[in-house]
């Protein structure tokens, strides 16, 4: 299966069923979804950690998930990045939500020199036919699940998605969108740069016009050739961009300026529940 718009999505795969995993599953399954799930043991081990989160989602074999997907979203620890069976991801629609933190993930020397973003490092390093794209990675699992809204609602988050391969970019923004999100097209990965740790964006939520304006102030849009025509019009094409988001404002209490960043709780492997700033440190 490999769907080229929303309406060909019926099936989605979690690799991860940590915190971003089980919410965005759960989104998945609350849109209609059907979900498949796997993590680093057996499916029968995973089906213990789901069972009850996530009953009616589909425990599997991480080999098994792209059959069995049209989209397949990475939720793992970046640290293991190159241990993920990505043979059997060739052609498909894989979406990285996976940051380099290095409180979780320790220090990764390609992530910490590398001049290009994180997603470009894992699509370099992955097979040349995986349909990379960029998102949900720049909000935190809480806010995934608690701020998801559905389209046209005035305080609904606007989330950036970014991938070379812009059919499979229109397929996921679609899926954004189901998810509860608007998504906004932000260009390549190399644009994904954006959406890091760090960043303005990161943990910002903010709704859709507020957020083009914030991607319109970083030097990866400055940078990067214009749009061509194509790329545009397959953005545009989006149901949730077809709306008048003119009114759309940010009500008080409701959608959280990007200078007011939240923190994303990170649950780092045998250190228990810390809450982790955008600036790494964590308590
Ligand atoms: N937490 C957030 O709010 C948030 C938000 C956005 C993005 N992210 C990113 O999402 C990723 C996951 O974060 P998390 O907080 O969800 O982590 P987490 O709660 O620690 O969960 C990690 C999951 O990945 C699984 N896993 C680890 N290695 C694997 C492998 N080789 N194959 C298959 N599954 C594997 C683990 O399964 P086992 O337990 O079976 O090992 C576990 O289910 C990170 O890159 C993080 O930066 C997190």
């Amino acid at each position: 299966m490999s769907g080229e718009r929303a309406a060909d999505v019926r099936s989605i795969g979690i690799i991860g069923a940590g915190k971003a995993g089980v919410a965005i599953a759960r989104r998945a399954l609350a849109a209609g979804h059907r979900v498949h799930i796997a993590a680093s043991g057996p499916p029968r081990r995973t089906g213990l950690v789901t069972r009850v989160l996530l009953p009616t989602a589909v425990p599997v074999s991480a080999e098994e998930l792209p059959a069995v997907s049209d989209v397949v979203f990475v939720c793992v620890p970046l640290r293991h990045w190159r241990t993920l069976p990505t043979e059997k991801w060739r052609g498909r629609i894989v979406v990285d939500v996976m940051n380099y933190w290095p409180p979780v993930d320790g220090i990764l020397p390609e992530f910490e020199t590398a001049a290009r973003s994180s997603s470009e490092i894992v699509r370099d390093g992955w097979p040349s036919s995986v349909r990379l794209v960029k998102t949900f990675n720049h909000i935190g699992y809480h806010d995934t699940e608690e701020r998801a809204r559905p389209a046209g609602a005035p305080d609904r988050v606007a989330l950036g998605v970014a991938g070379d391969d812009r059919a499979a970019v229109a397929t996921v923004a679609a899926v954004v969108d189901d998810l509860g999100f608007d998504p906004v097209d932000i260009g390549p990965l190399s644009a994904g740069a954006a959406l890091q740790p760090g960043r303005e964006l990161f943990g910002a939520l903010l709704g859709r016009t507020e957020f083009r304006a914030a991607i319109g102030r970083t030097p990866e849009h400055h940078d990067r050739d214009p749009r061509p025509a194509a790329h545009v019009s397959a953005a545009e094409r989006l149901p949730s961009q077809e709306r008048d988001t003119s009114n759309m404002t940010s009500p008080p209490g409701g959608i959280r300026p990007a200078q007011a960043s939240p923190a994303f709780v990170m649950l780092a492997p045998n250190e228990g529940m810390g809450v982790c700033g955008v600036d790494g440190e964590c308590s």
